[in-house]
């Protein structure tokens, strides 16, 4: 009798969770992530963007902020899920930290592809991301893989795998895992929570 068995060695586990947070929490980080635009320059050291508000890497400690608490308990449960989906584990690592900033984009705002050093795990919440046409608004990720690119089913296997984002998305990804993202052509605000998680077994 044969048996088959595909194996996917050396894949790139991509999460995204839907619906992750409610239109009440899209509403209150957009009006905390506005208002900290208006009162603070932007955080530019650095950072792969081109155009656009960056909060600092404290947005997390800011808890008596609208929307706030709520948005960090949602990427940490969202972390976490993501540990037991791809590790098949139901005990979690000693070390979990999670740091966190915020951007508010308009048209022709973007992203050179980048990845997020000294990191394990990366991921962005969209609290508004108005429909447009692809590619605008898209976060695109690179296939790591290029030997895989330049030599295996051609045709078949793509450059990079695209997320068009909607309003409640959560996206996670390896840190390692490059990616860029796309302008709006015309006047659109987009606003994001982004986030980093140092995770170890020690
Ligand atoms: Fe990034």
């Amino acid at each position: 009798m044969p048996g088959d068995t595909l194996l996917q060695a050396f894949a790139t586990p991509i999460f995204l969770r839907k619906n992750a947070g409610t239109p009440e929490m899209n509403r209150k980080l957009a009006d905390t992530i506005r208002k900290m635009s208006a009162d603070n320059t932007s955080d530019d050291a650095h950072r792969a963007h081109q155009g656009g508000f960056y909060t600092k890497g404290d947005f997390f400690d800011n808890d008596t902020l609208p929307g706030v608490a709520e948005a960090r308990q949602m990427v940490g449960k969202a972390v976490i899920d993501y540990i037991r989906q791809v590790t098949g584990r139901k005990d979690l690592p000693s070390h979990i930290q999670i740091i966190s900033w915020a951007a508010l984009t308009h048209a022709n705002d973007y992203q050179t592809p980048h990845v997020h050093a000294g990191s394990t795990l990366s991921g962005v919440y969209y609290a508004v991301a108005p429909p447009r046409p692809e590619p605008q608004g898209c976060i695109d990720f690179l296939t790591p893989l290029d030997l895989k690119e330049m030599t295996f089913l051609k045709g078949d296997s793509n450059t990079y795998c695209r997320v068009v984002p909607e309003p409640g998305d959560l996206v996670l990804f390896p840190s390692y895992l490059k990616h860029y993202t796309h302008p709006f052509y015309d006047e659109h605000e987009r606003t994001v929570v982004v986030f980093n998680a140092h995770i170890s077994r020690d």
